[in-house]
């Protein structure tokens, strides 16, 4: 295949090779990752992960289009996805339609992601009406976390189970590309991937979705808080960081940074 990888060609990898996400905010880390991904998620997660905010309700419009622009300059081949932030789909579908404009035409990403089922299924329905492909976020939405007063895991309970059924049908209905499931009970991820015909995207969810999908920072162990259990730390970055630093201090305490190789002599070439 040639060209940015498109939202339709991963809707019809359902149930064939898994899907490889993971979020980028900046630019470095979308060129590093752009090779071995087929999306990258520009997540709401930026408000905690690089501006150090409590929860993804920090997250902004223009904060999410800035990174957006970002990862765009740095990913020339993956499908890049940006979040819409709370408050910007939630409460008409005008205002909806109106932010996943902006968000495709300043950054020239490829797709949106909002969190909800059956409570936004109008609003996907309407951006995807507009042209602009559409990824669902079913089961935890970090974004009701105050609403919901925590974290909590769905699908424990019979309610529960088919209250995500019907989100999940809800989303593939109103014309997603893809959906993530977050943080539920293995099974009913494994379950809900069975049923629905678009690609699911597991997050604390099962190895039976369609793909998965890590934040960056915890997937390279960068993260400096909580590190939630469904993460697995490929890296440590968090070590290498402060023993750099530490390094880096000792030297220039001890004048023995810089060195000659790092200053500039008359005859140095590009002094
Ligand atoms: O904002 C984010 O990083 C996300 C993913 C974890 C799915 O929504
Ligand atoms: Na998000």
């Amino acid at each position: 295949a040639t060209g940015r990888t498109t939202p339709l060609e991963l809707q019809y990898r359902k149930g064939g090779t898994p899907i490889v996400c993971l979020t980028a905010y900046t630019y470095p880390i979308a060129k590093l990752l752009d090779p071995h991904v087929d999306l990258l998620l520009v997540g709401d997660s930026v408000a905690m992960v690089l501006y150090g905010h409590e929860n993804t309700l920090g997250a902004t419009l223009d904060m999410m289009i800035a990174h957006g622009q970002a990862v765009m300059r740095g990913a020339k081949d993956a499908c890049v996805v940006v979040d819409m932030p709370a408050g910007s789909y939630e409460h008409s579908v005008e205002t909806a339609v109106r932010a996943a404009r902006r968000l495709i035409e300043e950054t020239g990403c490829s797709a949106v992601k909002l969190e909800g089922g059956v409570d936004v299924a109008p609003q996907i329905s309407a951006i995807v009406r507009a042209g602009i492909p559409v990824m669902g976020h079913i089961g935890l939405q970090p974004q009701s976390v105050e609403k919901e007063g925590g974290y909590k895991i769905k699908g424990k309970t019979d309610e529960d189970v088919a209250a995500l059924i019907r989100d999940a049908e809800a989303v593939e209905k109103a014309g997603a590309f893809s959906v993530v499931i977050e943080g539920t009970i293995e099974r009913v991820a494994a379950d809900i991937t069975a049923r629905i015909g678009i690609p699911t995207i597991g997050i604390g969810a099962s190895v039976a979705c369609d793909g998965q999908i890590l934040v960056i920072d915890d997937a390279i162990g960068l993260t400096v808080d909580r590190v939630p259990k469904f993460v697995k730390e490929y890296a440590k970055l968090r070590d290498m960081v402060s023993d750099a630093a530490a390094s880096y201090a000792g030297d220039v305490r001890s004048h023995r940074f810089p060195e000659s190789a790092h200053v500039f002599g008359l005859k140095a070439k590009g002094a």
